[in-house]
């Protein structure tokens, strides 16, 4: 068994603008730190509305220790519980995500409401007071069908002034009049926050040649920090951003970057992005890969919305579908990828899009990122490791790592 790491020392050494030093990527305990602070502690995205779409309809989402299920109820309402019964523990739920009139527990039967109200309860003694066995609830928060939920009692009180400020950007895209078209997980060999600090920069796009169809490679640069061997594509990149600007502008859609990565409980970022080409959407030929656009808009070449939350999503809107990614971590080396596709709910598959096309290019980039996550984890493995300096495109990469630490240190272990 490997030896107490001293977690205060480790986070007090932390060197902004470098990456972490290995134990945040590889070992259990830091994991466990993780589980109980990060996870344990904080909003974090575990669903999208139309996973859940009619009363009964339920998903579960676990991390570390914790099952959560997630369930629409017979008022419509967005409902999280844990996923434990209240008579002798054992899991409620045991499938990924379901349809069902009432929970009801697979060992002794005790069956529960939707409001999670434990309803009956065989050969109980005539004292049994079933009101007090409901299912424990856990906290749960629909940004315009972002589901965000919070496992601590007394969940960080800035959700809703992200929301607010967020609100307006993603509420043309209505995700809520959206369908689920797909949804793949995947598997990275690495630490989760190898998973996210990928996530939150384009310096390694070079290995996406798929997503580079339709993204410009400067998400994170700042004009100082191009090549001049990329110069003639940035201010091809430039000129093109003024073009959607004045098609944002048009129809109202808010675009300007908001940035509040770290300095606060619930850390997010969103800004409205011009692709290349067509500008229409995330495909080889960056066309829109449903013809019904979401939510009434008439074109399609509205780019895409960027979006990140802490600590373990990013999402991007555009005009024929949305895409959702959620990170849970299984083991210090080992990370769930969940990856959503959504396009109007009237859309039909084969008639308005084909499935292939629609999520080629994030399969792809998706395949490589779990690559370089692998290499990453592998590489960090070694006694000759020691953390390295950012590039100024890496600053998000920083910007997560500085919340990390601030959330970490916001919950010192006693
Ligand atoms: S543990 Fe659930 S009914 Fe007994
Ligand atoms: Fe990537």
């Amino acid at each position: 068994m490997s030896p107490d790491i001293d977690i205060p020392s480790l986070i007090a050494r932390r060197k902004p603008g470098y990456s972490l030093e290995a134990p945040f990527y590889a070992s259990q305990q830091l994991l466990d730190l993780d589980i109980d602070v990060i996870f344990g502690r904080h909003w974090f995205f575990a669903a999208v509305e139309p996973e859940i779409p009619e009363p009964g309809d339920y998903v579960t989402v676990t991390v570390g220790p914790h099952s959560v299920i997630l369930l629409r109820d017979d008022d419509n309402a967005v409902r999280a519980f844990h996923n434990v019964c209240r008579h002798r523990g054992s899991r409620l739920v045991l499938d990924r995500k379901g349809f069902v009139g009432n929970l009801v527990c697979p060992y002794h039967q005790w069956t529960y409401d939707l409001s999670g109200a434990l309803v009956h309860a065989e050969s109980m003694s005539a004292c049994f007071e079933k009101s007090r066995f409901g299912l424990k609830p856990v906290h749960v928060r629909s940004l315009a069908g972002l589901l965000f939920i919070c496992l601590a009692d007394q969940p960080p009180d800035d959700f809703e002034e992200m929301a607010a400020i967020l609100e307006p950007y993603l509420a043309p895209h209505d995700l809520r009049g959206c369908k689920v078209a797909t949804q793949i997980d995947i598997v990275e060999d690495g630490n989760w926050k190898l998973t996210i600090e990928n996530n939150r920069e384009c310096y390694h796009c070079g290995g996406h040649p798929e997503l580079l169809c339709s993204l410009f490679h400067f998400f994170g640069y700042a004009a100082n920090d191009v090549s001049p061997s990329q110069r003639a594509y940035y201010e091809r990149f430039e000129r093109v951003h003024e073009e959607f600007v004045r098609i944002w502008q048009a129809q109202d859609l808010p675009y300007e970057p908001v940035e509040k990565l770290s300095g606060r409980a619930t850390g997010f970022r969103t800004e409205r992005l011009a692709l290349d080409g067509p500008g229409e959407s995330y495909t080889m030929d960056a066309k829109a890969a449903c013809r019904r656009l979401v939510n009434g808009f008439t074109s399609p070449r509205l780019g895409s919305l960027h979006l990140h939350t802490q600590p373990n999503a990013w999402y991007h809107f555009l005009g024929d579908h949305a895409v959702t990614f959620s990170t849970l971590p299984l083991a210090p080396d080992r990370t769930l990828l969940r990856t959503t596709w959504l396009v109007h709910r009237d859309a039909e598959a084969g008639r308005d899009y084909d499935l292939d096309t629609l999520t080629q290019v994030w399969r792809a980039t998706n395949e490589q990122d779990g690559t370089f996550v692998g290499n990453a984890q592998r590489g960090i493995g070694s006694p000759a490791y020691e953390p390295g300096p950012y590039s100024p495109a890496e600053y998000m990469v920083d910007q997560f790592c500085t919340w990390y630490i601030e959330r970490l240190s916001a919950h010192r272990p006693r």
